[in-house]
């Protein structure tokens, strides 16, 4: 089985992104931006939620209604960078829970380190939704996705912003039964583990930390 690749070219997020890669967007443009755009993402990450039928009474008249059907969610921000995709999905679902994972990568090797992990206990009751705007080598992703496995998920996405090719083939390979939404996939990966063209770090870009 190989992981599904969704694009997510809709030209809100397609406009908002060129904005963001823009190296003179200061930093609460950038953030403003990276909310709205979560929110065209989650529209489309979430499409196939199911839905039941309640009856309802309208001013007009009675009518057989769709609602969700109560689908447990749960969103996983992978730290820090992930924060800024997080909350537009929480306007969406404002029930859904939220786990964080802390990982940042060694500017060496590039392997991503695990500093924090905080789930709810039923993970494996729900559809996992992680979150993280860079897909690079994928290490962080990948390992975000092991780890939340190990925890008892068994059905999950991953939402990222911008995606470099090496990362998505990484990920496909490692977790083809987890589909990805991105809006863009670039060019390639540079010499440090950086997407080209890219954005640049985006938790450094979303904080303001350099
Ligand atoms: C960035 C980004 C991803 C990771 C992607 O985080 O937010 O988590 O890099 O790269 P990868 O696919 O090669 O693993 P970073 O490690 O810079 O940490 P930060 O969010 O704390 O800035
Ligand atoms: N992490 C980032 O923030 N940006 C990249 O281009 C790669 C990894």
């Amino acid at each position: 089985m190989t992981g599904t690749v969704t694009i997510v070219d809709h030209p809100l997020v397609q406009h908002k992104l060129t904005l963001m890669r823009d190296v003179n967007t200061p930093t609460a443009e950038f953030r403003r931006l990276l909310r709205e755009i979560s929110l065209l993402l989650g529209y489309e990450v979430m499409r196939d939620l199911a839905l039941d039928h309640k009856t309802i009474m309208t001013p007009l008249a009675e009518m057989s209604a769709p609602i969700l059907s109560g689908k447990k969610l749960c969103f996983v921000s992978i730290l820090r960078a992930g924060n800024g995709l997080l909350d537009g999905l929480l306007d969406l679902v404002p029930s859904a829970r939220v786990g964080h994972i802390g990982l940042y990568r060694d500017p060496k090797t590039l392997v991503a380190v695990e500093y924090y992990f905080k789930m709810p206990e039923d993970l494996a009751d729900r559809l996992v939704i992680v979150v993280d705007p860079m897909l690079a080598t994928a290490n962080s992703a990948v390992a975000a996705v092991e780890r939340l496995k190990e925890a008892g998920a068994s059905q999950l996405k991953f939402v990222c912003l911008l995606a470099a090719p090496e990362g998505v083939e990484r990920f496909r390979a490692d977790h083809p039964d987890v589909p990805i939404y991105t809006a863009a996939v670039d060019d390639r990966l540079n010499d440090h583990g950086y997407i080209v063209p890219g954005l640049g770090d985006a938790g450094d870009r979303l904080f303001g930390t350099k």
